[in-house]
């Protein structure tokens, strides 16, 4: 959460930060601010909300400086308004900052009792005169590993002096951080998107170092203080993703492009000379593994729970699941024979990451399945399995889930060929559906008019359900999650065959009820449970596959038909339908679809 953007330049910076600003929008949206140097004197900009306020509050290409700082910011501590935007400055120095510091209301005690006063109510503060003070005994870079050591918690912070008239320094505990090299300027970025536009060659930040950025040189440094080399990492130039093209938002644009994810990810994991699966360079042998754990949040936490039902349908393999922020601080029983895969779209979620911190620590198995390969997930896991799927701006996460499903199905194939799971002809036949999964994708994504149809129905209700069994339960899980995060509209997802326990009780006249009832095994069970719903009067919206059988059930209000594959695929179908459904509404209700109100792109805070 919260962007970062640092530029030390020989011309003017205001515009390029803002351009970066625009760009990092996706981290946090509650307010943006830019201190840039000139004469002397550290000028700071900022207003609460999107960066266009900031554009309309202030006369921003007035605003001089060969150097500066720019922030857009997801609120932690302090009520999202301009006075606790960042950055935050002193008369002498100027602070950004992504994280949390944990111990910031012990160090403002002191701080107060040393007479520095604060005007906001955020932790960052605490920072600047942190600073402040230890440059009165030490000189910089002593005051700065000082000051980093005196900090408790996750930071990404970038730094300048009103006397250091082209430094910044930029430091990392936590949260990412990224130098980027240009002609005649450097740069510092929360993550190399920022930096994309102006240049493709990234040195990335390790936990607990330190760098000093000026226009013409850039030095690294460990926690205490020793100067150490880094290696410049030169990125592949994607530009085109980051454009909406024709699309109205960019969550279009990615359910759109679907059947393109999948075919990418499918060029990379399968042999089609030999209808088999490549996974090279797997750094572990097949009868190491006994078991699997995986882990995520959110949206990938659901690929996770749709990867334990693959899992155990194709493996003998025990499989468990967990979310991440729990995971971390449970007393887990580390075990050298389970494979622990963490599942992240940035793969900068601060508690996947912890989690697999946590892991690598008792010299476990690590694997991630991740979007962003330059991530911190990705960097620090023993093995990488890329869903390729290109940037995913929106908010709410689609071809991302997607792309991690489908690897992780894959890869639940590939471990049952290998153990000897499967029937060869079996998974020969699922690797040939498989490969046309992508043309099923794009004949699904046809059906906007019977969603958009709907829609509305779903935003006047007071609330929803999403019901599934098997397979198709992540699958509800993940339709009523983005119906929330997108229409603000409470959504919950249910096993159908649980709500006799309890949540039948919501069931009331006209409730709109979404029931996913493929034309698998869970079949006939899914309607029964579909008809204790439609009986205390909900509105059901069944969306099942196509078949030459008529749908048994009568009294429902909607259906949707997919397209029909193997059981095991049709999650991915199911999928299409509630993507749009919270396109729709949220359209509807003229929500901002890319940034939902409250959420960031990239969760670097635990
Ligand atoms: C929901 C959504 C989030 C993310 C979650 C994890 O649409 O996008 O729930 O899935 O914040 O993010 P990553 O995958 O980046 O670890």
């Amino acid at each position: 959460m919260c962007g970062i953007i640092g530029i030390s330049s020989n011309k003017s910076v205001s515009s390029s930060i803002i351009n970066s600003l625009k760009k990092l929008e996706y981290r946090g949206y509650d307010s943006a601010g830019i201190a840039t140097l000139s004469q002397g004197f550290i000028n700071e900009v900022k207003s609460e909300g999107r960066v266009e306020n900031l554009e309309n509050n202030f006369d921003l290409k007035n605003l001089s400086g060969n150097i500066g700082i720019g922030h857009v910011r997801w609120a932690t501590h302090g009520v999202p308004n301009s006075v606790n935007a960042h950055p935050h400055s002193s008369e002498n120095v100027s602070v950004v900052h992504n994280g949390i510091i944990e111990n910031s209301t012990l160090l403002k005690k002191y701080l107060l009792s040393k007479g520095h006063k604060f005007k906001s109510q955020t932790d960052t503060e605490v920072i600047v005169h942190l600073i402040t003070e230890n440059l009165k005994t030490s000189e910089l870079k002593d005051a700065i590993t000082k000051t980093l050591k005196q900090l408790h918690g996750s930071f990404a912070l970038g730094i300048i002096f009103k006397d250091m008239p082209d430094l910044i320094i930029g430091a990392r505990r936590g949260s990412p951080l990224a130098v980027g090299y240009g002609p005649s300027e450097n740069y510092l970025g929360s993550d190399s998107y920022a930096l994309k536009s102006m240049t493709n060659k990234i040195t990335y930040l390790d936990d607990g170092e330190f760098c000093f950025v000026k226009k013409d040189e850039v030095h690294f440094f460990n926690e205490e203080g020793t100067k150490i080399n880094k290696k410049v990492l030169e990125l592949s130039s994607d530009q085109q993703n980051y454009d909406k093209g024709d699309y109205k938002h960019f969550m279009a644009k990615e359910i759109e492009e679907q059947p393109q994810t999948l075919k990418t990810g499918i060029k990379e994991y399968l042999d089609n000379m030999n209808n088999d699966i490549n996974i090279y360079n797997f750094p572990w042998k097949i009868d190491e593994i006994k078991s699997v754990m995986l882990i995520g949040c959110g949206t990938a936490y659901h690929s996770c729970l749709m990867a334990k039902y693959w899992f155990e349908e194709l493996t003998t393999l025990d499989v468990n699941i967990d979310i991440a922020s729990e995971f971390r601080y449970r007393k887990n029983r580390f075990k050298n024979d389970t494979l622990y895969i963490f599942v992240s779209q940035s793969g900068e979620t601060a508690d996947t990451y912890a989690a697999l911190d946590l892991c690598n620590k008792n010299k476990m198995k690590t694997c991630a399945v991740v979007n962003v390969i330059e991530s911190s997930i990705a960097r620090d896991s023993n093995f990488v399995l890329p869903i390729h799927c290109g940037p995913e701006i929106g908010v709410a996460s689609t071809k991302a889930f997607l792309g991690q499903i489908l690897v992780l199905y894959i890869l639940s194939l590939k471990l049952s060929s290998l153990r000897n799971e499967i029937d060869n002809k079996d998974y020969k036949e699922k690797i040939k559906d498989l490969k046309n999964l992508p043309n099923l994708i794009e004949q699904t994504l046809l059906i906007d008019n019977d969603v958009q149809a709907i829609a509305s129905t779903f935003n006047e209700a007071k609330g929803s359900m999403f019901l599934g069994r098997g397979f198709s339960y992540p699958i509800a899980l993940e339709g009523a999650l983005k119906l929330k995060e997108l229409s603000y509209v409470h959504a919950e997802g249910y096993p159908a065959g649980e709500m006799k326990h309890g949540p039948l009780a919501l069931i009331e006249e006209g409730m709109p009820v979404v029931v996913l009832a493929p034309r698998d095994n869970y079949y006939k069970k899914t309607i029964s449970n579909m008809q204790e719903v439609v009986a205390r009067g909900a509105k059901v919206l069944l969306i099942t596959n196509k078949s030459k059988d008529e749908i048994i059930s009568e009294n429902i209000w909607e259906s949707i038909e997919v397209e029909t594959t193997n059981d095991d695929l049709l999650p991915f179908l199911l999928t299409i339908p509630l993507q749009k459904l919270a396109y729709y509404s949220a359209l509807k209700k003229g929500y901002d679809i890319d940034k939902p109100r409250n959420l960031a792109k990239s969760v670097t805070v635990e």
